[in-house]
Order: C-alpha cells, then sequence, then structure tokens
C-alpha cells in the first residue's frame, strides 16, 4: 500500500527510526548494567511491542490498565506505580507485577500486606532537585504531591522495602546535568540506598538526541549502581518513541485573516494534546523556513486558539494536499480523545521491508461507544 493511499488523519510509525532508538538504548544498557522499563504513560501502542520487546528489560506504569497491558502485551518485567493506589487498584495489580512501587510512605504502610509475598516492595523519593522546562512537568515543584521528601523519611521503611523509585527529568538532553542529579541523590539518600537491592532513576532522560554522550552517562550509571550495591533501572518514555512518528493530516480548506489558515483535518486538543498543554508548536516536514509562503496550520477543531504551529512553505499550501506533522508518538496515542466527534487518526506501522501494516482504525461506532454504553428509558 502506498502512503498517499491511506485515508488522513492517520500516524505512521517508523521501524527504521524506532531501532536507531532501540540500539542506543542497547549500546546504553552494555555500557552501564541499567535495566531499561518502557514508561508507558508516554507511548502503550502495543502493536509494535514486538519490535520493541527484544532491546528493553519489561514494562512500567501509572496505573493499573497500563500495568496489565504490559504484563499481558510486553512481558519481562512489569513495574506497577501509580501516584495514587486504591485497594482495589493493589489487589488486582499485585498478582501480575514483579515490583509495587508506592508514592507514599502512607500508602506502603497501608497497602503492603497485601503485596508481601507477591512483588517486590518499593517507595517513590522526591530527591527536591530536577530538570525540567516547565513548572508543569517538574516533580519537583512546590509543594509536590510525587515521592517522598528526604525530610519527611522514616528511615526505618528501608528495612522493609527493596528498591525506590526516584523521577526527576524531563527531556533532559545534558548528561552533565543528569550526573549533578545523580550525585545529589547520592549525597542525599546514599545511607538508604546501600540496603536496597534495586533504585529506578525514572525517566526523561534524552539518551537518543543527536549528539547525547551515552558512553559518559552510562559510566555514570555504572559507577553508581556499584557506589551503592543496586540493579539501577532506567523508565524512558520519549528518548524510547523520539522522532519515529508522522502524523499525517490533509489541508481541507485555507482561509485568510491578515494571516492565512490552512485548517486540517486534525486538531491538537484531539490527536496531539501536548501541543496545546505544554504551548511547544508541532513542526511540519514539509516546511522550510526560507520559503515564502506562510500559515498558520490550524486544527479542525472548535477551539478558537486550536492550531499545530505556523510555517513557511516553498510552493503555496493546496486544498487536498497532505501534511506530515513530525514527532507524533510520545503522549499522543495515548492521550486521543474523541473532542467534536473528528475522526480518529489510523494507527500504521511501516515496516523496514517496505510493508506498510494497519494497528488500529475507529469508526462511528467507537466514538459512539465511548459516550455510552446503556441509554436511560
Ligand atoms: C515516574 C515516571 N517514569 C517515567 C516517565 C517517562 O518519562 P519520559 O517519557 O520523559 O522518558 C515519567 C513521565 O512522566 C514518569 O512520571
Amino acid at each position: 500500500m502506498q502512503h498517499n493511499e491511506l485515508k488522513t488523519p492517520y500516524f505512521m510509525i517508523d521501524e527504521a527510526k524506532l531501532i536507531e532508538n532501540l540500539e542506543k538504548a542497547k549500546q546504553l544498557k552494555q555500557i552501564s548494567g541499567v535495566k531499561l522499563v518502557l514508561a508507558l504513560k508516554c507511548f502503550s501502542t502495543w502493536g509494535v511491542f514486538n519490535i520493541i520487546k527484544p532491546y528493553l528489560d519489561g514494562t512500567t506504569s501509572s496505573g493499573p490498565f497500563e500495568v496489565k497491558l504490559g504484563y499481558e502485551t510486553f512481558g519481562g518485567e512489569t513495574h506497577a506505580y501509580s501516584v495514587g493506589y486504591s485497594e482495589d487498584d493493589v489487589k488486582q495489580v499485585a498478582d501480575i507485577c514483579d515490583k509495587m512501587i508506592f508514592n507514599s510512605q502512607s500508602q506502603l504502610a497501608h497497602y503492603r500486606h497485601l503485596v508481601e509475598g507477591k512483588a517486590s516492595l518499593g517507595l517513590r523519593l522526591n530527591p527536591g532537585v530536577s530538570y525540567a522546562g516547565q513548572d508543569l512537568a517538574n516533580p519537583a515543584r512546590a509543594y509536590s504531591r510525587l515521592g517522598v521528601q528526604v525530610d519527611h523519611l522514616n528511615s526505618e521503611v528501608f528495612d522493609s522495602i527493596d528498591g525506590v523509585m526516584f523521577h526527576m527529568n524531563c527531556e533532559n538532553k545534558d548528561v552533565d546535568a543528569f550526573i549533578a542529579l545523580l550525585e545529589s541523590i547520592s549525597t542525599q539518600f546514599g545511607q538508604y540506598l546501600d540496603k536496597l537491592d534495586w533504585v529506578s532513576l525514572g525517566g526523561g532522560v534524552f539518551f537518543t538526541w543527536p549528539g547525547y554522550d551515552i558512553e559518559k552517562l552510562g559510566l555514570a550509571l555504572k559507577a553508581f549502581a556499584e557506589k551503592h550495591r543496586v540493579q539501577l533501572y532506567l523508565e524512558p518514555g520519549e528518548a524510547i518513541i523520539t522522532q519515529t512518528t508522522d502524523l499525517v493530516v490533509t489541508v481541507v480548506d485555507i482561509v485568510e485573516n491578515i494571516k492565512k489558515t490552512a485548517i486540517v483535518d486534525s486538531a491538537t486538543e484531539a490527536h496531539r494534546l501536548d501541543t496545546l498543554i505544554y504551548n511547544e508548536p508541532a513542526s511540519i516536514s514539509e516546511a522550510n523556513d526560507d520559503g515564502a509562503y506562510h500559515y498558520v496550520i490550524g486544527s479542525c477543531s472548535c477551539l478558537a486558539g486550536d492550531q499545530f504551529c505556523e510555517a513557511s512553505f516553498s510552493e503555496p499550501l493546496q486544498i487536498g494536499q497532505q501534511l506530515h506533522i513530525a514527532d507524533s508518538a510520545g503522549y499522543t496515542m495515548v492521550k486521543l480523545n474523541w473532542f467534536n466527534g473528528l475522526r480518529m487518526p489510523s494507527v500504521y506501522c511501516q515496516r523496514v521491508g517496505g510493508e506498510v501494516q494497519l494497528l488500529n482504525q475507529f469508526d462511528y461506532d467507537d466514538f459512539k461507544r465511548s459516550l455510552s454504553r446503556w441509554s436511560v428509558s
């Protein structure tokens, strides 16, 4: 099937690009001895897990259904973490996870009896330091509820848990900044870490970014693991899936109000939510910064400020023309919603052998079913 025969909007995951990232992950593992678990919150399109599985050690999760999905479709190690578990969640998850990580000492105390003997017990700690471009995504922001602060720790807790998880990075492309965080963790928590079997350093380390010094990162992780005699984990999401996937859309109209807006058959609010939440414009593969033709790439939702970006092109855009919105995998497919009753993008994978495989498609019944299953009489 040729790409231009596919009905937009759709996501196209490129296997070759995914493997490029995974090869870097493999290199990092070889240098450092760290284990890598895929953060399903970022990407859980399980239709491509057969490509990822040979490279990573398992999955980590943020809610009970992600635990089940990781267990069923990925295998390996299944880490279960949630900011807030209900008793039912704990009961369901404890049977299928290998590690259960609680966000607070109170949840740990309350539910540990349901987990003991079934899974390795862990607690999330908050190191109070972080690397994050935006406050919204900063786990060490003021009054953060994510993990236990060092001055709130009951040191006895370390006698009855097996590991801890820290997560304090968001798209950190600076290896030295990450190493500084590692040192801070070692200084603040070192005496406790020495008692544990494993430590997860969370996600947000952008080791697949072009030019990232993987060897330096790997050696720093190895030294940390040796110093505290723990098995280290990272929980990459974005680093695994970055730059692998386009959201392909069609220009359905062009309107003008001082600026020209090309309206496409997709919307950030429904199909690429983080564009809106983090106010980070998307990038269009066909654009040319030096081009003479400037457009707002506008969504077809009703929200006045819903646009993908502004971009310049060498030629005027045409109604019916397709555009590729680059880097649209992480935190996108997991957040798709039916706002405005727009057509949901299909999901395809471009295999290395050239074949295009369909992973998902949606129709009106999926939309209707998402809204009500039963009607009042
Ligand atoms: C606890 C935890 N682990 C891992 C991740 C994955 O981060 P990323 O996709 O930036 O690598 C996140 C992201 O929020 C997280 O909160």
